[in-house]
């Protein structure tokens, strides 16, 4: 993945927003996905898992990229945003063109699957609390619409890790 100097100034702006959704999150707990007890009436609730989830060990401690991929074997979701302790800017960007774009959500479709995955969609952490190191792990929390918070912990792999290879 290749990031231009300054193709990431946006990130300036939302980081206030960033923050204050943060704060709202701040009563979230646990983050153990929600009970499916409580029956829908209308439309099956999703059923989320998220597999395959890695940063690419960053080679300077001012940013960072996340992949994972969201299974849905029940109703469609959203991925509404993403906070992490090592960053208080985590922000969601697709690919579109071979130009990155942030985007705001992130539809988890009915049946289906949300990839995030080297040379498309990605997370993008800046202002890293720390550089994270091969081998750690690194506690990231999605928020889905109606699902709530899914917490993941995401291994650093190497800075050229290839999920297709393994290494
Ligand atoms: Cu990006």
């Amino acid at each position: 993945m290749r990031h231009r100097p300054g193709s990431h100034a946006g990130l300036l702006a939302v980081g206030a927003l960033v923050l204050a959704a943060a704060g709202t999150l701040a009563g979230c707990g646990s983050g153990d996905s929600p009970s499916s007890s409580a029956s829908s009436a209308s439309s099956a609730g999703p059923e989320l898992k998220v597999t395959g989830a890695y940063m690419p060990a960053p080679s300077m401690d001012t940013m960072a990229a996340g992949f994972f991929t969201v299974t849905n074997s029940g109703g469609a979701d959203t991925l509404t945003s993403v906070t992490s302790d090592l960053s208080d800017e985590v922000t969601m960007h697709a690919t579109e063109n071979g130009a990155m774009q942030e985007k705001k959500s992130f539809a988890v479709p009915a049946e289906g699957t949300l990839d995030f995955a080297s040379g498309g969609n990605h997370l993008m952490f800046a202002k890293l609390t720390h550089k994270p190191e091969q081998g750690e792990k690194v506690s990231v929390e999605l928020h889905f619409a109606k699902s709530g918070t899914v917490r993941i912990s995401m291994p650093v792999k190497s800075a050229t890790y290839n999920p297709k290879t393994g290494h």
